[in-house]
């Protein structure tokens, strides 16, 4: 999975708004697209009941995600604002972050205007229809979340005078991206580039190889994370509210400059400070290195 947060700045090409999106032309989707968008749709959520989180799952049926087809914003944009108020606009592909955090504020997920190929069933380097819709738009049903992301958007707005895009962006990767929940009956997926690929989601949950540590928020900020297989360490949040009560009543500007001083945290470390709630053999990262 590309990480976001690595584009220069450029205009938006020819076609698109100066906001970046374009109409999603549901109808020029061919019927191989489609059929494309069923097999993983079929395939995950064969497998997520059990495995993503309570809110993920509510997500799916609320927005009616289980209609055959590549979603029709037009329809599906009218139970996501009835829900949050959130709203899915089409883009070509990964957008300059100040307008990714800008659609973000205002409560629309540019989701990427194309769908992965067979033979990128399970990798490819810019998120597709089926990371952004089925990965990220469950979760912005939730009200505690929708907030999350909005809070996210305009704290992105904000960091840009603070030269601190790496910290927000390992944020939003360990939370967003690769976050994992603890609810009543065990750990569970949040995190929408764990839900949108199958390995992962196994992985993630079952695999002895990652750490799997408790959430705060500092450390977060300061943890490299690996974009080219999978995560080397999860962290886990008690609740959605959690989250959302953290990130909003912490004021990022000295937390910024206090992490700046600091150096980065290997990937795969464990710190005397983590609560560590499964500590990896990293046994997958080292047959592979
Ligand atoms: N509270 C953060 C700030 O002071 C903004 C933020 C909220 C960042 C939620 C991430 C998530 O900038
Ligand atoms: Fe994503």
């Amino acid at each position: 999975m590309e990480s976001r947060f690595t584009h220069v700045h450029e205009t938006p090409p020819p076609g698109a708004a100066a906001d970046w999106t374009i109409s999603q032309n549901w109808d020029a989707f061919t019927a191989d697209e489609h059929a494309m968008w069923d097999r993983l749709f079929a395939r995950q959520s064969a497998m997520l009941p059990g495995r993503a989180a309570d809110a993920f799952m509510r997500g799916i049926d609320v927005l009616k995600l289980e209609k055959p087809g590549i979603p029709d914003y037009r329809e599906l944009n009218a139970r996501l604002m009835a829900a949050t108020g959130w709203q899915v606009v089409a883009v070509p592909g990964l957008v300059p972050d100040d307008v990714f955090f800008d659609h973000l504020a205002n409560r629309r997920f540019p989701a990427g205007n194309f769908i992965r190929t067979p033979d990128q069933l399970d990798y490819l380097q810019e998120p597709d229809v089926f990371h952004d819709v089925f990965g990220h738009v469950p979760m912005l049903a939730d009200p505690v979340f929708a907030d999350y992301m909005v809070a996210y958007g305009e704290g992105g707005l904000r960091s840009l005078k603070f030269d601190a895009l790496k910290q927000l962006a390992r944020l939003y990767w360990y939370t967003v991206e690769f976050g994992l929940i603890r609810e009543a009956g065990g750990l569970r997926i949040y995190g929408a580039g764990i839900v949108s690929s199958y390995a992962e989601s196994v992985f993630a949950l079952d695999s002895e190889s990652p750490n799997r540590l408790g959430f705060d928020l500092a450390r977060v900020m300061r943890t490299d994370y690996r974009i080219d297989d999978f995560q080397q360490n999860y962290f886990v949040i008690d609740s959605l509210e959690q989250l959302l009560d953290i990130t909003v009543n912490t004021d990022f500007a000295p937390l910024y400059a206090a992490n700046a001083a600091l150096p980065p945290i290997p990937i795969a470390d464990i710190l005397p400070d983590d609560k560590v709630i499964t500590r990896g053999t990293q046994e997958y990262a080292a047959a592979k290195a």
